[in-house]
């Protein structure tokens, strides 16, 4: 490479110094000994030191030797022998007199003309108010999801006060169909409190479908099988994820065809397995409830107004845009509940028909 002329040289360097110097990040420039060749305005106002008493002293040197710290003088030391570049290296900067600082430093020798004359630029950008800001958003976030957590843990907690409460009344009853009306009643609180004990463990908001099914199946099953030798609940489920709200309809239907299930299929203590089943393919699934029990009675016109469970089943399914698909099993009853993407080919499908349960 061509030597410029002197003069030409001169000018490059005073350039090259009243670059630095107009900076408004904090800059330095350091020859190859680390002594500040030029030192940026913006870096004296930031660190509290007037210019004549950084230009021409050693980097380690300046202030009342803060930045005098091992590691990074091992760091520049490498970076002015040309053996590394300091990348975003962080300190805290202790200043007598001045509040703590975390700065991150960049510094890399510059290529240039003169190789018997080294240069590091060096940039400081002050990231302490960034990094405060940081914290302060994290521990709100953490402080959100506890207390979330807890209002959850009340929120179950209150349902299942109300689940005994209706238990115990269903207990007290004399007439048997307020009592059944009770049972049924209390079956519905627990499903809804399972989805709440179900989301204090999760994250987002999402609902595992397979152990909340589990789950509220067992809880099902605890308190309406006498015989636990003779029927069983069975879960079948992928591992489809839903949002709560989703979760909190697919569990009320689960616990109103199980029951109507345990109720109807299994007479004069009949032996038979029920089987919860969940597949989902896409934006397509398909929740189903099996049973090997009697089937539903033959020959026999759906009621002119259908009882609060299938009235629920009905509404529930309409608000998941589904639709329902009672199956004879020969023996025993399959009920689906069909979701279809409304993007889907088939239109008609998609809307909600009402057979009987
Ligand atoms: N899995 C099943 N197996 C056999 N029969 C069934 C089954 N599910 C429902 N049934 C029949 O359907 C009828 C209606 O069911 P159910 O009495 O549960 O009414 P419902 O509309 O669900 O109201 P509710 O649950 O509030 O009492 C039952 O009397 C029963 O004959
Ligand atoms: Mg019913």
């Amino acid at each position: 490479m061509a030597t410029p002329a002197p003069h030409v040289a001169a000018i490059a360097d005073e350039l090259a110094l009243a670059m630095v110097v107009s900076s408004d990040a904090p800059l330095l420039l350091l020859d190859g000994d680390l002594v500040v060749v030029a030192a940026s305005d913006s870096f004296c106002g930031a660190f509290q030191v007037q210019p004549v008493d950084v230009s021409g002293r050693s980097f380690f040197d300046i202030g009342a030797g803060e930045w005098n710290l091992p590691k990074l003088r091992s760091l520049l030391t490498a970076t002015a022998s040309g053996l590394a570049a300091v990348k975003d290296y962080e300190i805290d900067l202790s200043a007598p007199g001045r509040d703590m600082r975390r700065l991150v430093i960049k510094a890399q020798k510059l290529v240039y003309g003169d190789p018997a004359a080294p240069r590091l630029l060096m940039t400081i950008c002050d990231v302490t108010e960034a990094r405060l800001a940081e914290k302060i958003k994290d521990e709100l976030i953490r402080e959100k999801a506890v207390l979330l957590q807890e209002v959850q843990h009340r929120v179950a907690n209150s349902l299942q006060i109300i689940a005994s409460v209706l238990m115990q009344s269903a207990r007290k009853v004399q007439s048997e169909e307020t009592r059944r009306h009770l049972k049924d009643a209390h079956q519905r609180v627990m499903s809804i409190a399972t989805v709440q004990r179900q989301l204090a463990s999760s994250h987002a908001g999402d609902i595992e479908l397979r152990p909340y099914f589990k789950q509220l199946c067992q809880s099902l099953g605890a308190s309406m099988i006498r015989d636990h030798d003779k029927q069983s609940i069975e879960v079948n489920a992928d591992d489809s994820v839903v949002k709560a709200d989703i979760s909190v309809s697919l569990g009320l239907i689960v616990t109103e065809l199980v029951i109507n299930a345990l109720k109807h299929a299994f007479p004069d203590e009949r032996a038979g397995k029920i089987i919860v089943g969940y597949r989902s393919e896409g934006r397509n699934w398909t929740l189903s409830i099996e049973d090997d029990g009697v089937g539903m009675p033959k020959g026999k016109a759906p009621a002119a107004t259908p009882g609060l469970g299938t009235s629920l089943v009905e509404a529930l399914t309409r608000q998941l845009h589904a639709t329902i698909k009672v199956t004879d099993r020969n023996p025993g009853t399959a009920v689906s509940i069909i979701g279809l993407d409304r993007t889907g080919v088939d239109g008609a499908n998609l809307s909600p028909q009402q057979p009987a349960i």
